[in-house]
């Protein structure tokens, strides 16, 4: 499902379940619980579209803040093994916080990130 259709069915389900779900962030983790396909991700389908979205407007080819660029697979590989990439994304202590911003990526993009991460971050 494309991003765009998953927020869409998250807002679907959010007003069909207003009266059930009083917090948005429970009903925001029950919609990702039934709709975030994380089985397996690839770099090229999964991953970079969430980088693109999320982080080239400050690490791509001609712009590299603190000296990071995620635009081409040997970049890419290189934060994703030394820990970076996600510790930056899922926040994890000792990383800077990214997006800068400190406003967390959805957590669907960010397990679809550790999966690719735990499959080996292959270039498929
Ligand atoms: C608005 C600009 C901006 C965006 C968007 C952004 N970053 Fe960054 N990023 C920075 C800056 C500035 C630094 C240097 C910060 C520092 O060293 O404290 C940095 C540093 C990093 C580092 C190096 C961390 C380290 O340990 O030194 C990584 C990895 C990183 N960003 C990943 C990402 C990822 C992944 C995303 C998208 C989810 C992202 N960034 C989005 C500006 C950005």
């Amino acid at each position: 499902m494309s991003i765009k259709n998953f927020f869409l069915l998250g807002t679907l389900m959010l007003s069909l379940n207003a009266c059930y779900y009083d917090n948005q962030e429970d009903l925001f983790q029950y919609v990702q619980a039934v709709e975030c396909n994380t089985v397996t991700a690839n770099y090229t389908a999964d991953l970079v579209p969430i980088l693109v979205q999320h982080c080239f407007r400050c690490h791509r080819n001609g712009r590299t803040d603190g000296n990071v660029n995620l635009e081409g697979y040997n970049n890419v590989k290189t934060y994703a093994d030394d820990g970076s990439l996600l510790g930056t994304t899922d926040h994890q202590a000792g990383f800077p916080i990214m997006p800068t911003s400190g406003i967390k990526i959805p957590a669907c993009e960010i397990e679809v990130m550790r999966v690719w991460i735990n499959e080996g971050a292959l270039n498929n």
